[in-house]
Formats: structure tokens, C-alpha cells, sequence
């Protein structure tokens, strides 16, 4: 073996290593599930103090349908970041999932109450989210 060939062979060895070693830390940096469920969590609170705020003054409009839209997306994510840790058993993970299906089909009711500015339906859309939410914090959060 020539020096040059050892070389070339050192050097793509070496990044073989590397890329192997880079790859094996990307599980590390990927999000945690916890992380998942908070950041979603954070952003369903903003948008939901909105929407209450324009639940008090009766005026649900283009803004309500874009906070309705966080709120289903992030209500999703947050569906199936349960936390493994603590949600494994089978009927809880049902539990858990159901609490949050009712969570998204009340948004979704939401959203086409306010389409039809249909504001008595939507408002009580608004009070039944309030509910599920605090039977879902005092079931699941930490207080
Ligand atoms: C309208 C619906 C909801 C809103 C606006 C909402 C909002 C929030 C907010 C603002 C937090 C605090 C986030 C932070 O740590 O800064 C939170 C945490 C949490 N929520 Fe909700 N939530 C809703 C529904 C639910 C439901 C239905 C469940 C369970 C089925 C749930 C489970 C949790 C859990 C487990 C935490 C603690 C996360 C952590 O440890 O950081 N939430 N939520």
C-alpha cells in the first residue's frame, strides 16, 4: 500500500466515523416528547386567551378562525405526544387520546359555528372548551 493510498483511506474512514458518530447524536437533539406537549400546550394557551377575550366582547371573525387553527393544529401534535413515560398502559392511553379528540371536535365545531357567525353556538363552543380543558389539567398537569 502506497502512503497516498493509506491516506486516502485514513481520511474516508474518518468520515465514515464521523457520520456515523454525527447520526447516532441526532435522537439526542430531536425534541423530547415532554418538550413536545409543552411547546404545544403554550401555544393553545395564547391562542386560546384570545379567543376568550373575543368571547367576552362577542366578536368572533377572521382572527378567531386563525387562533382556532393553532389550537387544532398544536391540539394534534399534543395528542400524540403523550409521554411515554408516564402514559404506557393501554386504557389510559385511550383516556388520554379521547380527552383530546373531544378537545379537536370541539375546536372543529368551533370553527364552523363562526363560519356560519352563528355567535350563541360559537360562544357555547367556548365554554365547553373551558371545561375540557380544566378536567384535562386536573387529570394530566402537574398544579
Ligand atoms: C383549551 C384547551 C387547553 C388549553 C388552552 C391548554 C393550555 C395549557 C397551558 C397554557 C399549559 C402550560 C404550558 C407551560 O408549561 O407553559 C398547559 C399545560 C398542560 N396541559 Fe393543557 N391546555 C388545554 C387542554 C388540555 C387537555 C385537554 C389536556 C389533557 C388531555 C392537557 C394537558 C396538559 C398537560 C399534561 C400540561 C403540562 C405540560 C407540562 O408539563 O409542561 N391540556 N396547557
Amino acid at each position: 500500500m502506497t502512503p497516498k493510498l493509506t491516506f486516502g483511506l485514513l481520511i474516508i474512514a474518518l468520515i465514515g466515523a464521523l457520520t456515523f458518530s454525527f447520526s447516532g447524536t441526532q435522537p439526542a437533539l430531536a425534541e423530547s416528547e415532554h418538550e413536545v406537549l409543552e411547546h404545544n400546550m403554550e401555544i393553545m394557551g395564547s391562542a386560546f386567551r384570545q379567543i376568550r377575550r373575543q368571547a367576552r366582547s362577542k366578536k368572533f371573525d377572521q382572527d378567531t378562525l386563525k387562533q382556532l387553527e393553532r389550537m387544532q393544529t398544536s391540539a394534534l401534535l399534543a395528542m400524540h405526544a403523550n409521554e411515554e413515560e408516564h402514559i404506557t398502559k393501554k386504557d389510559d392511553v385511550i383516556q388520554y387520546r379521547s380527552m383530546m379528540a373531544d378537545l379537536i371536535k370541539k375546536l372543529l365545531d368551533m370553527e364552523i359555528a363562526v363560519l356560519k357567525e352563528d355567535h350563541t353556538a360559537a360562544a357555547a363552543c367556548v365554554d365547553d372548551l373551558n371545561t375540557i380543558m380544566k378536567s384535562g389539567h386536573n387529570k394530566y398537569k402537574d398544579h
